[in-house]
């Protein structure tokens, strides 16, 4: 039995581009002809919204009997499933607090799932707590966007450590899937400057395609599509199929 491949999208910074990235490569993937879950881990729960859907009431893996409602939702895209965000605060305390029952069964899910589609693509929070901390674990890869901004390599150490962690437990298969560059502005020559310092440190694993600052991006996510749908021949739309080609290339 073929497994997917589990991407887990994570950069403890806000506002760095995970949801963005997430929901436009899942979108891509699937219009490749992969079938593609994206799974919702964030309490904000931003790429639910963003392709058109919303949060559930409770967190499909922790509804009781009463209240089970479908576990996956079908999207307007063909072979793109989500798992949506959850808006219970009891739901999501118990997945983020340590509830050793509900993380692993979180990872537990991830694997099963893993047989059902060729790409599983996890949204992480911006935190290191244990939702990001269970996405890492269930992974295959990591992959994550860093925004060409000030500061942006802050703080990444403290996630490469929790990525270095998670690889070396027994029976981890956590790799790097690689780095994107994001909001890239070409006008800006601060971005450059933050590109060159990612590549001379990241080296090889920084994928060639960079995300470019595109005003149809953040318009898609607020309608609730993704960019390829809203703007398909706009910069940030071309971006997202060169990443995809890379990810499927790297494989
Ligand atoms: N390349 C881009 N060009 C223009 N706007 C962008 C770009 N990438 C993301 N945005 C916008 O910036 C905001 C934050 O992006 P996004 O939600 O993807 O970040 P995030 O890392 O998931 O944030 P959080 O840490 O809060 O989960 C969104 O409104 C999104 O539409
Ligand atoms: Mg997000």
């Amino acid at each position: 039995m073929s497994v997917g491949r589990v991407l887990a999208v994570a950069n403890q910074k806000g506002g760095a581009g995970k949801s963005t990235t997430a929901v436009n490569m899942a979108v891509g993937l699937a219009r490749a002809g992969r079938g593609v879950l994206l799974w919702d881990l964030d309490p904000q729960c931003c790429a639910t919204r963003a392709l058109g859907r919303e949060p559930a009431d409770r967190h499909p893996l922790l509804a009781t009997e009463g209240d089970r409602r479908p576990e996956l939702v079908p999207t307007a895209i063909e072979r793109l499933d989500l798992m949506p965000g959850c808006r219970s605060f009891q739901d999501i305390y118990r997945l983020a607090n340590g509830d050793t029952d509900s993380t692993s069964a979180v990872q537990r899910r991830v694997s099963e799932l893993g047989t059902e589609y060729d790409f599983l693509l996890l949204d992480c929070p911006p935190s290191l707590g244990t939702l990001t901390q269970t996405a890492l674990a269930s992974a295959s890869e990591v992959l994550m966007p860093i925004p060409c901004e000030y500061f942006a390599m802050e703080g990444l150490t403290d996630l490469i450590h929790m990525i270095r962690d998670v690889m070396r437990q027994p029976g981890r298969q956590l790799e790097f899937g690689g780095i994107v560059l994001t909001r890239y502005d070409c006008n800006m020559e601060l971005t450059e400057e933050v590109a060159t310092e990612v590549r001379d440190f990241f080296g090889d694993i920084v994928f060639d395609t960079v995300i470019p600052q595109d005003a149809a991006i953040a318009e898609a996510s607020r309608l609730g599509r993704s960019v390829l749908e809203h703007a398909p021949r706009s910069r940030g739309a071309r971006a997202y199929i060169e990443l995809c080609m890379e990810v499927l290339d790297r494989d």
